[in-house]
Formats: C-alpha cells, structure tokens, sequence
C-alpha cells in the first residue's frame, strides 16, 4: 500500500520528506497547464529556470523564452504564459526556456525527489494511472501563489489524492490531504461557480488574461507525462 500526501503551498515542501517519492507539481492556473499543452503540441525539451536573469541569459544564446511574472509576459521574452499561445507551429520539435512566477520555482523545489512529474487537468487520467500502478509514495506539492495556498491547485490536489485512494493502492494518514480531498469534493458539483472564488482567476482578468479558465479545468487533453530529466522536462509517455 503506496502513501500520498499533499505540499498545500511552496513554503510546507519543507516540512514533507521527499526523497524516494514520485513528486507531483501541480500549477493549474497556469504553469503546469501550459506545460501540458506544450508536450501535447509536440515541444522537445523544457528548460525551467528559476530567475529572469538565467531566463534573460538564455535568450542571449537565441533560445525560445517564454517568461512572466504576476501574470505579465516579461519584456525579453518571446511569450507570455497563455497555454493557448503555444500551437504546434510554435512549439513542435523546439526547446522551450521557462521561468513562472511560481510554477518554475516548484519545480526546482521539487528536484528534490527521485522522481518529479507535471500534472495538471489536461493530463489527470494519464498521472493517475501512471501512479495507480507504481509501487512509489507520492507527494503533491501545490505551487500555490508566492508561498501561500491556492483554491484550484489544492482542488487538483484533492480530485488526484481521491482518485488514488479510491483505486485500492494508496492510503493517508496527511491532514492536508484530507482537506484538499474535502475541498474537491465541495468545489466539484459545481465547478464553474467555484471557480469564482479563486483569487488567480480575477488577478488574470484584470490582465485581460481570463480567457483560459475553463481549458485549464478541462479534463484529458492530452496523454503526455511531463517529467524531470538532468534539469529539462521531457516526454516520459
Ligand atoms: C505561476 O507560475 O504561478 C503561474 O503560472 C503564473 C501565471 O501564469 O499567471
């Protein structure tokens, strides 16, 4: 019987033990659902990088940057961080250098572990049964919003923790767990009215960015698992 356990922000990662578990990043609004889209539209290799200054750096080199912070595409970069800028004509067969606001700094965080994938709406079947069937504890860790919790990506949390303790194959004895669990379940009936409780939703429609809100809650756009290799992100399936 596997264990899981939920990080609810950046700034609990500490407190968890991540060494020989699978470490799940999940930033759905909208790291982690841009890098899920990027792998399901063809995209070689991701480069997370964590300052503006390596980000700016990379772009010296003449690498694709696609870099924001507050939501706000950063000045040198090449995009912004919609998922819906990333069509297979920008990305397919290209290497991608990105820096988040938080998303990327979980990441890295996260390098901590043996093992980190990406999860996010777009790709929840294909992470659930790949951890379904492993023999590996996992951690989720929310990548929340500046150290503190966030609504949708302790929902995530919750819908995948609910989903694994369900199969037969994981247990929990993690409070965080079982309140992120709770949450899913209350925010879930009606997910589109929940959704206007999420602070990231209203700071990226004073962006005039809100446009995709209900495709980072769409579930199984694509199979790709995103995973950690030497620094990059690849395709692990
Ligand atoms: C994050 O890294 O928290 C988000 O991706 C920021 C954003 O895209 O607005």
């Amino acid at each position: 019987m596997n264990t899981i356990e939920v990080a609810l922000s950046q700034s609990e990662f500490g407190c968890f033990d991540p060494k020989s578990k699978i470490v799940v990043v999940v930033d759905i609004l909208r790291a982690t659902s841009v890098i899920c889209t990027m792998f399901k539209n063809g995209v070689s290799e991701i480069i997370p990088v964590r300052s503006i200054d390596e980000a700016k750096t990379y772009k010296q080199k003449g690498f694709m940057v696609v870099a924001e912070r507050n939501g706000q595409k950063l000045d040198f970069a090449d995009f912004g961080n919609s998922p819906f800028y990333f069509t297979p004509d920008k990305v397919s067969g290209k290497t991608v250098v990105y820096s988040t606001t938080n998303g990327t700094n979980a990441i890295m965080e996260g390098s901590k572990a043996d093992t980190v994938i990406i999860a996010s709406f777009l790709n929840f079947s294909s992470i659930f049964e790949f951890l379904k069937g492993g023999q590996s504890d996992v951690l989720i860790l929310c990548a929340g919003w500046k150290g503190k919790f966030c609504l949708e990506d302790t929902i995530f949390a919750g819908a995948l923790a609910y989903s694994l303790i369900n199969s037969g194959n994981f247990t929990t004895i993690c409070d965080s767990t079982n309140a992120a669990i709770d949450l899913w379940k209350v925010a879930s009936p009606d997910m589109h009215t929940y959704l206007e409780k999420v602070a990231q939703r209203h700071r990226l429609k004073k962006l005039g960015l809100d446009d995709v809100i209900d495709y980072c809650f769409t579930m199984d756009q694509t199979t790709a698992i995103p995973v950690l290799k030497g620094g990059s992100l690849i395709r692990l399936c």
